[in-house]
């Protein structure tokens, strides 16, 4: 029997975050979709946008743009500012201890790619063993994966639950076989939801004398990040899923790690000096910011953290928890229906499932006529969707501003669906 969302409220009233009210802060949902409101259930994704962020990046086009770090004259040095001011919120939000560890690039895809070019090409050797698990979204995946056959090295995959959760009764036999070098791993599984516990794992991999690289592209927009508690030596994050713009994201690499690297791409503003028969490279982070920088999506992304920090990342994670406990029950009404993952206290705003017998494509497209936005495929994450032994799945997902009657629309929808199928 399912239950209405307020019985399920448990958080006190004073202490939650109002999604109803924030919705007012994204233009997006002022539009209908055939003519219905949007139910926007496709945030693991991509985030929509609060005005407050947009109005920071439109504020610094209109009256601090230059490129940053050349010039000498001030609106140069107003720019600069602008994007070192949003350095240092984004090194307060991971709570990283320096801002020279802060490195802005395109996305989260780039930052691992950054962490399996600068360091495991060049410190692989044949025989080695990288870890990841079954649960990788591909970009924490193929660059390990690419780089491994590069080396000669082996990559080694994390089995799963029947929960989709980390199964780590293995670990023991993997270290017996040594030369374990990388343990990559994310914190939220974009596919499932799951809610990955590291305190094993980071200890275990630093034993092994292996590196932790976290993918937390899909942990930073729902829950506090504090790098230096998870112990783990480089992790990354996008700040399109965060309420920020696309075409911005970080790595936060230990100093002593990024210092000894190489760089990933070269080029202008990463050198010290060059001369015909040489280059050295220019100090963190800029060893690693080679061209211009992200500038305007920096900035978005700090005002992004900004607008996440003063709503409270431990009432944006309550919510989501509440609302991923509302669709599970929700939806497992439906007949014909199967939900992939955990329970809901051990997942993010995220949820898989499949209609038997019905397409996740045909699911989805038939939701949009009800006005309904969720996600269908394998959500980069094939190897897991060979280990679900499905194709693909559709998936709903969740964030600050999402609603319970967002979960009942999609409810409704996957009756007509059904209908249509019958
Ligand atoms: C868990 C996870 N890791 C990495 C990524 C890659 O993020 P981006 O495409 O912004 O580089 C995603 C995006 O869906 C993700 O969900």
């Amino acid at each position: 029997m399912s239950h209405r969302y307020d019985e399920f409220v448990a958080v006190k009233a004073d202490a939650k975050l109002n999604a109803h009210a924030l919705r007012a802060d994204f233009p997006i949902f002022e539009q209908e979709f055939h003519g219905k409101p949007l139910a926007f259930l496709d945030s693991a994704a991509s985030s929509q946008k609060p005005r407050q962020m947009l109005e920071a990046m439109n504020h610094f086009y209109e009256t601090s743009y230059a490129n940053v770090h050349r010039g000498v004259y001030e609106l140069a040095e107003r720019a600069t500012e602008a994007l070192e001011h949003a350095r240092e919120r984004t090194r307060a939000f991971l709570n990283a201890p320096s801002v020279r560890e802060v490195i802005f690039l395109r996305n989260a895809t780039e930052a691992l790619n950054l962490v399996a070019y600068a360091w495991g090409l060049w410190n692989l050797e044949p025989g080695d063993i990288v870890v990841v698990t079954e649960l990788e979204h591909h970009s924490n995946f193929v660059p390990w994966q690419f780089i491994a056959g590069k080396r000669g090295a082996e990559l080694r995959l994390l089995p799963l639950t029947e929960h989709g959760e980390l199964d780590l009764s293995g670990l023991d036999a993997l270290a017996a076989e040594g030369n374990i070098k990388i343990v990559a791993t994310t914190l939220v599984s974009n596919s499932l939801g799951t809610i990955n516990s590291l305190d094993r794992l980071v200890p275990w991999a630093h034993e092994q004398g292996a590196i932790f690289v976290c993918d937390g592209a899909q942990a930073a927009p729902h829950m506090k990040l504090d790098v230096q508690a998870l112990g783990v030596d480089f992790l990354a994050v996008s700040g399109h899923k965060m309420c920020g713009p696309s075409g911005v994201g970080a790595l936060w690499g230990k100093t002593e790690l990024l210092q000894r690297m190489e760089p990933f791409l070269t080029g202008g503003h990463m050198i010290s000096s060059v001369r015909a028969d040489r280059t050295t490279w220019g100090e963190l982070p800029h060893k690693f910011e080679a061209g211009t920088a992200p500038m305007a999506e920096a900035v978005g992304l700090g005002a992004a953290i900004d607008y996440l920090e003063a709503i409270g990342l431990d009432k944006i994670e309550a919510h989501e928890h509440e609302l991923a406990a509302y669709a599970l029950d929700r939806l497992a009404e439906v007949p014909g229906i199967t939900l992939y993952g955990p329970p809901a206290d051990r997942r993010a705003g995220i949820v898989s499932f499949n209609l038997d017998g019905i397409h996740p494509h045909d699911v989805a497209q038939i939701l949009d006529l009800s006005g309904v936005a969720i996600r269908a495929g394998h959500h980069c994450c094939q190897p897991l969707m060979h280990k679900l032994g499905v194709a693909a799945t559709n998936r709903a997902s969740f964030y600050l501003y999402t609603v319970p009657e967002e979960i009942d629309q999609l409810v409704e929808g996957l009756y007509a669906v059904r209908k249509v199928f019958a």
